[in-house]
């Protein structure tokens, strides 16, 4: 028995939980597994209500389950950064999940915006650092208001945070034994300072505990240069918090947009919270029209990061049977040509059939 943490939160996010929640009940059940669903009210509604964006119980309170789930976290009536930082940002931190795991992969029948890419090009991982550098929250104001204002943010990177996602993005490249290569992304012609602890790091590990996995670099603009023109060549990517973030999303534009596009907050030794990347598409709430594929891929990673494997694979086989039925007409937001629900069914009765 799994005890999950359900976090909705804002805006569709309720929605696409709800179909994902639908699948994974199906492919649980198949599997000869029980979850545990215990659900959360953070997001902005309630910070509106209370005024506390995180109770202060409540990160304790997760280290009680196997794994988190979350909708999505943004309010228009919550000044950005409040709820961000607040809730998502905090758990991410105090749960020291500290790599994004960002899978990149075009599944059959999804529209490819590249010319001449198909699913053989597209399938590679980034793991993105997930609790230093921009992120870190160094900084701040001085004379803030007047003509003098100076602002600051500091970007921190320690070796131990970069050694920990550079060995966790290792062993994921020999575990997939795809191209057996790690690619590590970063800015070492002009951030020189912590692109050459990330470096040092990258190669150190590399040739002691990885001899068998290639090693490649690219400046983190010149990767976003090979996402669209050679996204074939990559397998696995390592890369700090901030450059992770961008090119995640070129990432999940490749792979067919935000409406597929996945990720897992990752503790190895802890709770991992895994949620899809698209945000809360406040204007769509309640109109059951917002795509919950993403969503459906996140429970397949979470189950992936369970040891669930059978669970997993169910999951990712009836997505690529509801991509290739041709009922699902599009991947965006109005023009899937059926509704939020009916793609949860359609998922559902597939994971049952198998
Ligand atoms: C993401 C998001 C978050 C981030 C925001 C919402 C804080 O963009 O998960 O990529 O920047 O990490
Ligand atoms: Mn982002």
């Amino acid at each position: 028995m799994y005890k999950i943490a359900v976090i909705p939160g804002d805006g569709t996010g309720p929605e696409v939980v709800r179909e994902a929640l639908k699948v994974a009940d199906v492919a649980t059940q198949k599997a000869g597994i029980k979850c545990d669903y215990t659900f959360f009210d953070f997001g902005g509604d309630r910070y509106l209500k209370t005024g506390e964006a995180l109770p202060d119980t409540a990160v304790d309170v997760m280290r009680q389950f196997d794994a988190m789930f979350l909708g999505a976290i943004g309010h228009p009536d919550v000044a950005p950064g409040v709820l961000e930082k607040g809730i998502l940002l905090r758990l991410r931190f105090e749960l020291d999940q500290y790599v994004n795991v960002r899978p990149v992969k075009l599944y059959p029948g999804v529209e490819c915006p590249l010319k001449d890419k198909g699913p053989e090009h597209i399938d590679f991982v980034v793991i993105r650092e997930n609790t230093e550098g921009l992120y870190g929250g160094m900084g701040g104001f001085q004379y803030k208001g007047t003509p003098q204002e100076v602002s600051t943010q500091i970007h921190c990177t320690t070796r131990f945070g970069a050694e920990r996602a550079i060995r966790f993005a290792f062993d994921l490249a020999r575990k997939r034994k795809d191209m057996n290569q790690l690619h590590l992304v970063g800015k070492t012609n002009v951030l020189t300072f912590v692109h050459d602890t990330w470096w040092r790091a990258f190669n150190e590990v590399g040739e002691s505990d990885y001899p068998d996995i290639k090693r490649e670099y690219a400046h983190v603009d010149a990767t976003c240069m090979w996402f669209v023109k050679n996204p074939e060549w990559f397998d696995v990517i390592v890369v700090e918090n901030m450059f992770g973030d961008i090119i995640t999303d070129l990432g999940a534009m490749i792979q067919g947009g935000m409406g597929i596009a996945a990720g897992g907050n990752i503790n190895p030794n802890g709770v991992s919270m895994f949620e899809p990347i698209g945000g809360s598409a406040p204007k769509y709430t309640g109109q059951n029209v917002i795509n919950p594929l993403a969503a459906i891929c996140a429970v397949q990673m979470m189950f992936d990061q369970l040891g669930e494997a059978q669970a997993a694979e169910l999951i990712e086989s009836a997505v690529v049977k509801a991509l290739t039925c041709g009922k699902v007409k599009s991947l965006s937001v109005g023009k899937m040509g059926l509704s939020t629900t009916e793609v949860g069914d359609l998922v559902a009765g597939y994971v049952a059939d198998a």
